[in-house]
């Protein structure tokens, strides 16, 4: 089947909080928003047609998952990545950032520190925070356009104290997919100064450059210090459906994650997330390998429109997700002056920088999982706005 992704599907009314809640947040109403992390692209077709099966069975009781479930999970890893996962291993959970804040309660106590690497994907900061653990950050460190992880940095923060990290692979929003040889570095601080380490790799099936790397396939001596945090919901469009899947081979770390997951009581993962997952992983094949190549069209689309029409603004290249890392510094703008341009002449609705970590500012995250159409539109307001 041949999926049409330049079909405009009107999302307004819908709930959508990238659209609806424009005024709430105090956007302009008609700022084309490219900013939270879905798509603007219906699912695949196995998917929806699983989803309507289900709810014509009418009852929507509580729900288990059986090994059919871990079957579907299993043979994507298998297929993609060549990773073996066993079906014990495997612990739902609503969503990746629950999975997070679960790790942090799960194996640290109030005031302990915690790492992640800024600028980073803001909740890796929120759920340290918000529940009463210390931030440190080993900030990445940005060289000719190109971001690397500081070894010197993150070893001292480890030998500071720190017993858990929260990673991310590929990388939100700087778009890096670590090397083998970068995996391997972090794999052994973490076994040196026995840390525990989330590896969040929800972006995975949409990595650019060459093929993504499972860190516990990178570093498999991290087996009983490792949680590997995945998901269909990028990959598929599902974030609605609140379904991640947590792979932890150690029994004892596994027990503690599940323990800290049930302690709020509300832990239980959605239906039809569940129905979902498997229609995705065990059908969705054809619409995945479709998505792709459109998304890498559009990714063509933003740097070409950088290169030819915003001289002074880099677009940070893409090793993997949708979500593009454009350096505005080089305007001697302040983000203020930056957003306000943004939503009121260009009419793009993005993320500011700063939101991901202090050294983000002078950059805006763009979100290019839409029609061609509305990006372009979106690319030539910005262009005009900023270089008339
Ligand atoms: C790195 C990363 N982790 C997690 C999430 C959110 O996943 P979930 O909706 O399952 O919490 C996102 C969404 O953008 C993300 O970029």
């Amino acid at each position: 089947m041949k999926y049409d992704f330049d079909r405009v599907i009107d999302r307004r009314g819908t709930m959508a909080e990238k659209y609806d809640f424009a005024v709430k947040k105090g956007k302009p109403l008609d700022a084309t928003p490219l900013w939270v992390a879905d798509m603007d692209f219906a699912t695949a077709q196995p998917v929806i047609d699983a989803i309507k099966a289900r709810a014509d069975h009418g009852v929507f009781g509580y729900t288990e998952t059986d090994e059919t479930f871990a079957q579907a999970v299993k043979g994507w890893w298998k297929r993609h990545y060549d990773f073996d996962i066993e079906s014990q291993w495997i612990a739902k959970t609503p969503t990746i950032v629950y999975s997070l804040a679960t790790a942090v309660r799960a194996f640290t106590q109030p005031g302990d520190p915690v790492l992640i690497q800024q600028p980073v994907y803001h909740p890796f900061k929120n759920v340290v925070v918000n529940n009463h653990r210390k931030m440190v950050s080993s900030d990445l460190i940005l060289k000719d356009g190109k971001y690397y992880m500081d070894f010197e940095s993150l070893e001292q923060r480890m030998k500071e104290g720190v017993k858990l990290f929260l990673f991310c692979s590929p990388h939100n929003p700087v778009g890096r997919s670590w090397t083998v040889e970068e995996l391997r570095r972090v794999g052994e601080l973490c076994r040196k100064y026995g840390v525990i380490i989330v590896s969040d790799e929800i972006h995975c099936d949409f990595t650019w450059k060459g093929q993504h790397t499972v860190l516990l396939k990178a570093v498999p001596e991290l087996r009983d210090q490792c949680i590997l945090c995945i998901s269909p919901s990028k990959t598929f469009n599902l974030a609605g459906l609140q379904l991640a899947n947590n792979i932890i081979p150690n029994d004892d770390l596994r027990r503690r994650f599940l323990e800290a997951k049930e302690r709020p009581a509300c832990d239980e993962c959605n239906i039809m997330g569940i129905v979902a997952c498997m229609a995705a992983y065990n059908e969705g094949e054809e619409w995945y390998q479709q998505v792709r190549e459109y998304l890498l069209g559009n990714i063509d689309l933003v740097r070409s429109v950088v290169k030819e029409k915003m001289p002074g603004v880099t677009l940070t290249e893409p090793e993997a997700t949708y979500l593009l890392w454009l350096d505005f510094r080089g305007l001697g703008l302040t983000e203020e002056q930056i957003e306000d341009k943004m939503l009121h002449e260009a009419k793009v609705w993005l993320n500011n920088g700063s939101m991901f970590g202090p050294m983000g500012s002078g950059f805006q995250r763009v979100n290019v999982a839409c029609p061609r159409s509305v990006l372009a539109g979106a690319m030539e307001r910005m262009a005009r706005a900023f270089f008339g």
